[in-house]
């Protein structure tokens, strides 16, 4: 898809050629500056009662007079923010959806002037819209024939907008793979394929990567994250991404990177402590963290920006056999702790730690896991935010800033230490589970303990990492908050 700032003025709309014109009306009357055409036609819908100043309300107009774009989409925004612009642009794409539509205009009316992060918004709302997963699905539709956005601007706003415009497309290509990588099946993105996936990324971006096998991660002393691998025939995998990109004058190392780890649980049955049917296949998903995380190496491949950053993937599966780990097991960690697994289906924590404690080895400027950690997570925040869990002020404030100006919600979470008594052990140095209540922070408890060493913080992406019911499928979240953040350090190592 083709993205371009169009310079033309508020006046002028009307005399826009396109197959589609949308145009978003901000607040909760006609603003003043539209042209008469338009004008007209918004006050003739909302005297007929087809359009209201209410968020997200559509009317799709065909071949209206006077009008030079064959449709036009009248969208209304609740305000001039980026999130009711990406809001409604999402509704117009909504509603020119079955249409065949080749070339689009977005222009707004009323509210302040357009920012980079509308033109980014608009990126990212389109290259959702038109997302379709087809791997293992020939029947699916044809691709979308949209090929050719415009965001319509004053002249003077051209270059900066363009700017929103080239990051929308990095993040938005990131947001793609990773849905695409989360969407295939158990069967089809396994451990080997996730590593395939990021040797490709490593050749098309010039990252090195590195490929652990079952014997090298037994050599490495990851014995809680083998302990999870070994019920399954599939062989797991540990996947090591590099990304340079500064190395301070002087220093041989570089600058400390950030630490980017994702869960690759590639199917989670629970194992021995087998998970009802009901929905299983959703355990497919259980890599969204690992599959986020390669997206947002994606877009940092695109970017460039000036930062280090390591991304740590381990993954496999989670599987009952004979050769399974059971209730009970006490299983000793790369860091030396033993942890006694209670529940087999506790398994990404177990994964985990074991890559937060190889992550010491960087002397990280920050580590930030994502993980579908806990049904618990999505009891207390349902599906709209992550949680975010951090033992650090400073990180924890620098990805609540990168959620904000992402627009990818997240909340955070506390990690006060009365949790963490439920993690007690008889027979270890903790147990892997707490008790039912706080699910959510007993999992993040569970992998403070890991992280001692660094300023680490955790996002559960159980709720946000994909969809359930008719529209099932994976979001991409949060490669958008993740890309924010690894640029917002970028900017901030640039001082
Ligand atoms: N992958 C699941 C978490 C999950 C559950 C994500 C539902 C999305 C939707 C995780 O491995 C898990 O099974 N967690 C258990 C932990 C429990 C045994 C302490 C859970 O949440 O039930
Ligand atoms: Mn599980
Ligand atoms: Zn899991």
């Amino acid at each position: 898809m083709d993205f371009k700032i169009q310079a033309a003025q508020a006046g002028g709309l009307a005399a826009l050629v396109s197959d589609a014109l949308v145009l978003v009306v901000v607040g909760s009357a006609l603003p003043s500056g539209v042209d008469k055409t338009l004008a007209g036609l918004l006050n003739d819908a909302v005297a007929l009662g087809d359009f209201e100043f209410k968020p997200a309300r559509c009317l799709l107009l065909h071949r209206p007079a006077g009008v030079k774009a064959t449709r036009l989409v009248l969208v209304a925004a609740a305000n001039g923010s980026a999130k009711a612009f990406k809001t409604a642009v999402a509704a117009a794409l909504g509603a020119l959806k079955p249409l065949g539509v080749k070339s689009l205009a977005v222009a707004t009316v009323g509210g302040e002037a357009l920012t980079a992060a509308h033109a980014e918004a608009l990126v990212t709302a389109c290259s959702d819209a038109v997302y379709i997963y087809r791997h293992t699905k020939p029947s699916a539709p044809a691709d979308a024939k949209l090929a050719s956005v415009a965001l319509v601007a004053p002249k003077a706003q051209v270059v900066p907008l363009s700017r929103g415009l080239l990051q929308g497309q990095a993040v938005a290509l990131g947001i793609s793979v990773a849905r695409e990588c989360a969407n295939r099946p158990g069967n089809h993105a396994t451990p080997s394929h996730l590593a395939s996936q990021a040797r490709q990324l490593g050749k098309r971006y010039g990252f090195k990567v590195e490929v652990f096998d079952r014997k090298e991660i037994e050599k490495l002393g990851m014995g809680s994250f083998l302990a999870v691998a070994q019920g399954s025939e599939e062989p797991p995998r540990f996947i090591v991404m590099h990304y340079h990109g500064v190395r301070a004058p002087g220093e041989a190392k570089g600058r400390a990177p950030v630490v980017l780890v994702g869960k690759g649980i590639t199917f989670d049955s629970g194992g021995i402590s087998l998970k009802p049917g009901g929905e299983m296949d959703e355990m497919k998903f259980d890599m969204g963290g690992a599959a986020s995380v390669i997206g947002t190496m994606c877009a940092i491949g695109e970017l460039k920006p000036a930062v280090n950053v390591v991304a740590l993937i381990p993954s496999c599966e989670n599987m009952p056999s004979g050769r399974a780990v059971k209730p009970g097991d006490v299983v000793r960690s790369l860091s030396g702790q033993t942890i006694e697994i209670l529940n087999t289906d506790a398994e990404g924590r177990l994964i985990l730690c074991d890559a937060l404690t190889y992550a010491e080895r960087f002397q990280p400027a920050a580590v930030v896991d994502v993980a579908t950690l806990t049904g618990a997570c999505v009891v207390a925040l349902g599906h709209h935010h992550s949680a975010l869990f951090s033992n650090d002020e400073a990180l924890a404030g620098d990805l609540m800033a990168a959620s904000l100006s992402a627009l990818d919600p997240a909340w955070r979470m506390p990690l006060d230490d009365e949790y963490d008594e439920a993690l007690k052990s008889n027979f270890a140095d903790m147990a892997n589970i707490g008790g039912r209540a706080g699910g959510a922070v007993t999992a993040a408890k569970f992998l403070q303990r890991y992280a001692g060493k660094f300023a680490w913080a955790h996002l559960d992406i159980a709720g946000t990492a994909w969809k359930g019911g008719a529209a099932k499928g994976a979001t991409g979240r949060p490669v958008a908050l993740l890309t924010h953040f690894v640029l917002s350090r970028a900017a901030q190592d640039g001082r």
